[in-house]
C-alpha cells in the first residue's frame, strides 16, 4: 500500500519526504486556504519536494470548467493528478480527462456505488472518506472493503485511496481492507512510528550500553 500525506504544509511535506517512506501527496482547497499562501507558489514547492503523484483539486461545478482546470493542473507537472468531486458533472469531466491521458482522483466518496461510477468514468484513484463517514455513525472501513470487492470482481483498475484518515487504527484497517493507497495528515503519519514499548525498550538498551567498554567498531559514534 502506498503512503501519501494529506496537506499543503510544505515543511510537513519536506519532513515526511525525508523519512523515505512517502509516495505522494493529496491536497484540497481547505489545505490551500489553511496554508495562507499563494496557490501557485505552494504547488511549485510541493512538486519540487516530492517525486510521486500529487493530487490538486478542481473547484468548478460545470464539466467544461472542471476539464479546463484539470488540463491546467496536468500541464503544471508530470506528477499532477486532478482531484474531482464525485457528481454527474465531475464524472463527465473525469471521462474527458481520462480520454486525454490525464490522471484523476475522484474525491468525497461516501458510498460503494459512487466508487463504481468513478471507475466506469475511468478514474485513476477513488478517495473514500473513512473518518468523516465514521463521524456520521457509518462504517468507513467497510466502504473500502466493499469497493475492493467490486473492483476485483469486475476488473476495474481504479486505485482505492483511503482518505480522511485520523487514527493509526484506520491506517491498519485500510491495509487489511486492501486499499492501494492511504493518505493522512502529518501527525497521524508520525504517530505510526510510535509505541510506548519501543520507547521503554530503546531506553533500556541505551542505558545498558553505557556499561559496555568503548569499541573500535563504533568508536565515539555511540551515545554514552
Ligand atoms: O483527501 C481527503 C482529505 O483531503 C480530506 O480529509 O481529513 O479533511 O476529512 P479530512
Amino acid at each position: 500500500m502506498q503512503l501519501f500525506i494529506d496537506t499543503a504544509n510544505v515543511s510537513e511535506i519536506k519532513t515526511a519526504w525525508s523519512w523515505g517512506i512517502l509516495d505522494g501527496v493529496t491536497t484540497n482547497p481547505t489545505h490551500i486556504a489553511k496554508s495562507g499562501r499563494d496557490f501557485d507558489q505552494v504547488l511549485e514547492e510541493i512538486f519540487a519536494i516530492v517525486d510521486g503523484p500529487i493530487s490538486v483539486e478542481t473547484v468548478s461545478t460545470k464539466a467544461e470548467d472542471i476539464v479546463r482546470e484539470g488540463r491546467a493542473i496536468a500541464a503544471f507537472h508530470r506528477n499532477a493528478v486532478v482531484k474531482v468531486p464525485v457528481m454527474p458533472e465531475g464524472l463527465k469531466a473525469v471521462k474527458q480527462l481520462a480520454s486525454e491521458g490525464i490522471k484523476t482522483n475522484v474525491t468525497l466518496c461516501f458510498s460503494a456505488v459512487q466508487a463504481y461510477l468513478a471507475a466506469k468514468a475511468g478514474a485513476t484513484y477513488i478517495s473514500p472518506f473513512i473518518h468523516r463517514k465514521e463521524l456520521a455513525g457509518d462504517d468507513g472501513v467497510l466502504l473500502v472493503q466493499q469497493i475492493r470487492d467490486i473492483y476485483d470482481r469486475y476488473g476495474y483498475e481504479t486505485k482505492i485511496l483511503a482518505a480522511s484518515i485520523r487514527t493509526g487504527k484506520e491506517v491498519l484497517e485500510s491495509l487489511l481492507a486492501g486499499a492501494d493507497v492511504a493518505t493522512m495528515p502529518f501527525d497521524i503519519m508520525e504517530s505510526l512510528y510510535k509505541h510506548t514499548m519501543t520507547d521503554i525498550g530503546l531506553k533500556m538498551f541505551l542505558d545498558d550500553w553505557k556499561s559496555v567498554p568503548e569499541s573500535k567498531l563504533f568508536g565515539t559514534l555511540a551515545v554514552r
